[in-house]
């Protein structure tokens, strides 16, 4: 892939051309992740409106771990990653969880597990009563959703699986059911015990949160195999486009005069050398930890925090870097039958070469899935959330269509486990959370990694919910419907059936779902423009802008969020290079 190659030598000799005070760019956008990459392409669409996209991270589309969709689980940590690790926490007596973010073109969307959903259609309501923007209701933001989609369902589908079509449209992210022959045989198994226990399939793309989603889908392109993600859905089409520059390097700071911001410093990591872009228009689109990160850098958030820290405060808006609310699950492991296909059996070379001759040659075969697949979310009943005896009030009152606790399973070991075992996890997942963490700089070095205060289980109502829901899940995948694919439990282990063994294993094995949102919260945070409160010209627009937490997966989410602000930015920024034009 070229984009770096080509558009960085445009931009350099644009540098020397920069002459002190006027503005190379119409608008700068930080960060190339689903919402930096929808925005790239839609502003760009006028082609007298000059664009710079500016993303930390290397290319991804060169790199076939980020392509072939069964080593998702082999990207984090990796050079597309930010390694970022929770402040240990006291929810989980003192266990630090990591929360990985994506770097690279594409941000999460090139190493996250591709499982696309929607869910619950009160949530968008919900956004929309935040933030008073209407056209975030579901009935409205269901045709952005629409927009940022291609629906592929494979002619030998046969199991029960409702499926609207028409909520999909033609174009970009490419989603896909998976056929019969490509489901794992575990799968089966998973779907029957819940179903056994009254689950009924739904369709999580059409407004629905509750139920069983059979198949996927996920974000998977099915001519070849490959992910289909940001940057093939929306960057690639960059290229061909004289309006748009792409450069790599990380922006440290937001530059202002008074409280406008005039567009950004930034740094290329290999030789520490800064550079001054000027831009009408300043869009952050760093992600959930990396966007408040950015503003606290530039002095914007709480005052008394920068304070502290030695930052001038540029604008005092309280709420940045709060409100921080994350899907966080509890993992379970068995060792699995070795008729099915694990992480662990792949890193036999033997075993993997005939996979990989049939997805190089054919784009099918385990490669070309994620090796994860059905998934189920459910709502507890309020006499079940009373039998806790906690304060449950937040948890009873969600809208009724929202669950409480989603179940999947996946093909590789997610906490340590014996190298001999063909292990699978199993997690459960508080998809409700009620309390918020922060995220908070260390120091005014931006160099530092910021301090993450996932406060997860952080109320006596989310834990007992997550401590129940892993309770259940252990029950069924102990139950007779597992037993055709189990061959023994790693973790927590079959001799763990205490209450208090059960409630230790949960502290030792929870995990981030790496869904982090709301620290640039719409209606606190930003105003219905997208525009960062007392400051003008700068805007958020990315997962850290979202108010409340989606029912499940949530790339869905940053794609048609991003798609929505992007014909309201057009309404407004291209005004300003209209008259540009008329000058
Ligand atoms: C490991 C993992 C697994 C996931 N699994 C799923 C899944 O299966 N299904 C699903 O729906 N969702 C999943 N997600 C979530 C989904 O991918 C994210 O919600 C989504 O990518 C967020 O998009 P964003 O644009 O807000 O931010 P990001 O995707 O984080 O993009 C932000 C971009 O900005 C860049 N950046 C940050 N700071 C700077 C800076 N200072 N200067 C320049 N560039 C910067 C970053 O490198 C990154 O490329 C997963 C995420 C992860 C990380
Ligand atoms: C920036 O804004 C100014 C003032 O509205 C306008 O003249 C100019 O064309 C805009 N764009 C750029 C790239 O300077
Ligand atoms: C792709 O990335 C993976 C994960 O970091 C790495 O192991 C591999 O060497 C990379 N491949 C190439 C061709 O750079
Ligand atoms: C994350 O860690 C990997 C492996 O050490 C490294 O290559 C990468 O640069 C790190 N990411 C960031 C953003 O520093
Ligand atoms: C949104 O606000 C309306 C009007 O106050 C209310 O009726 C509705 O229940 C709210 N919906 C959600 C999901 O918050
Ligand atoms: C996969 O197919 C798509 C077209 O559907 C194409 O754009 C892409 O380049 C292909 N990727 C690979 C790695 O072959
Ligand atoms: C720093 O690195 C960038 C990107 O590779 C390069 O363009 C620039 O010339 C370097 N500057 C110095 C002083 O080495
Ligand atoms: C960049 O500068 C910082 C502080 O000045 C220093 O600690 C660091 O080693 C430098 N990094 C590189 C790659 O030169
Ligand atoms: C690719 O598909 C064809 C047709 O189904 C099949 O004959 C061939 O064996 C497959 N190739 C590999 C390497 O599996
Ligand atoms: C398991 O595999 C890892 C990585 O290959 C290796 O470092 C470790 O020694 C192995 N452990 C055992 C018990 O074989
Ligand atoms: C925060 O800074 C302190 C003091 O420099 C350091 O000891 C600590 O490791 C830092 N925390 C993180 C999470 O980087
Ligand atoms: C379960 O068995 C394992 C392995 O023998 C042991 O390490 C662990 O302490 C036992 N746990 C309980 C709760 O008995």
């Amino acid at each position: 892939m070229k984009l770096y190659l080509s558009l960085s030598l445009a931009f350099f000799s644009c540098i020397a051309a920069e002459s002190a005070g006027s503005a190379l760019y119409d608008a700068v956008i930080v960060g190339g992740g689903p919402a930096g990459l929808v925005l790239a392409s839609r502003l760009s669409e006028n082609p007298n409106f000059k664009v710079l996209l500016i993303e930390n991270g290397p290319d991804t589309y060169i790199n076939e771990t980020v392509t072939t969709p069964r080593f998702a689980g082999q990207l984090q940590g990796t050079q597309f990653s930010w390694n970022f690790t929770s402040v240990p926490q006291a929810t989980l007596n003192g266990a630090a969880p990591p929360l990985h973010q994506g770097n690279g073109l594409g941000g999460g969307t090139a190493i996250n597990i591709m499982a696309y959903c929607r869910g619950s259609s009160s949530v968008f309501d919900e956004w929309a009563n935040i933030s008073g923007i209407d056209g975030l209701r579901w009935d409205n933001l269901v045709h952005y959703f629409e927009k940022s989609t291609n629906l592929f369902v494979p002619p030998d589908l046969d199991y029960d699986q409702v499926i609207d079509k028409t909520k999909f449209g033609n174009y970009h992210v490419d989603v896909g059911y998976e056929s019969n022959s490509q489901r794992s045989i575990i799968d089966n198994s998973f779907v029957d015990t819940w179903i056994s226990n009254g689950a009924e399939d739904a369709d999580f793309s059409a407004g629905k949160g509750i139920g069983m989603l059979i198949g996927g889908p996920h974000s998977i392109n099915h001519f070849n195999g490959t992910r289909s993600y940001a940057l093939p859905a929306y960057g690639f089409q960059l290229a061909g486009r004289s309006n748009v520059e792409l450069i790599r390097g990380r922006a440290i700071k937001v530059n202002f005069e008074g409280t406008k911001a005039i567009g950004v410093d930034y740094v290329h990591v290999s030789n520490n050398t800064t550079h001054t872009i000027r831009s009408n228009e300043t869009i952050i689109s760093a992600g959930a930890v990396n966007s408040p990160r950015l503003l606290l850098l530039s002095g914007v958030g709480p005052k008394t925090d920068l304070l502290s820290l030695g930052i001038p405060v540029v604008v005092d808006n309280p709420e940045v870097g709060l409100n921080f609310f994350d899907h966080h699950y509890i993992v379970m492991m068995f060792n699995a039958t070795p008729n099915i296909i694990t992480s662990t059996q792949l890193q036999d070379p033997t075993i993997l070469a005939p996979f990989l001759a049939e997805y190089k040659e054919n784009g099918t075969g385990p490669l070309s899935t994620t090796g994860s697949s059905s998934f189920f979310a459910e709502r507890l009943s309020d006499e079940i959330l009373d039998s806790f005896g906690v304060n449950v009030d937040f948890h009873k009152n969600l809208p009724k269509d929202r669950p409480h606790l989603l179940y999947q399973w996946s093909s590789t070991a997610m906490l340590p486990a014996p190298n001999s075992s063909n292990t699978i996890s199993i997690h459960s997942a508080l998809v409700q959370p009620e309390t918020p963490g922060s995220i908070r700089l260390n120091s005014s070095d931006w160099r530092d990694d910021p301090l993450l205060y996932s406060n997860y289980f952080g109320s006596e109502g989310d834990f007992a919910i997550a401590l129940y829901g892993y309770k259940r899940l252990i029950s069924m995948m102990r139950s007779s419907t597992m037993q055709p694919v189990v061959v023994n439990e790693v973790y927590p282990g079959s001799n763990v059936t205490s209450d208090a063994d059960i409630t230790a294993a949960f502290m030792e094995a929870a995990r981030s779902f790496h869904h982090p949102i709301g620290t640039n919260s719409l209606g606190k945070v930003l105003d219905q423009s997208f525009r960062v409160k007392g400051a003008q010209n700068l805007r958020v627009i990315d997962s850290s802008a979202i108010p409340r937490l989606p029912t499940c997966h949530l790339q869905s989410s940053v794609y048609a969020f991003a798609e929505f602000a992007s014909t309201i930015l057009k309404d407004e920024l291209y005004e300003v290079s209209r008259s540009k034009d008329i000058r």
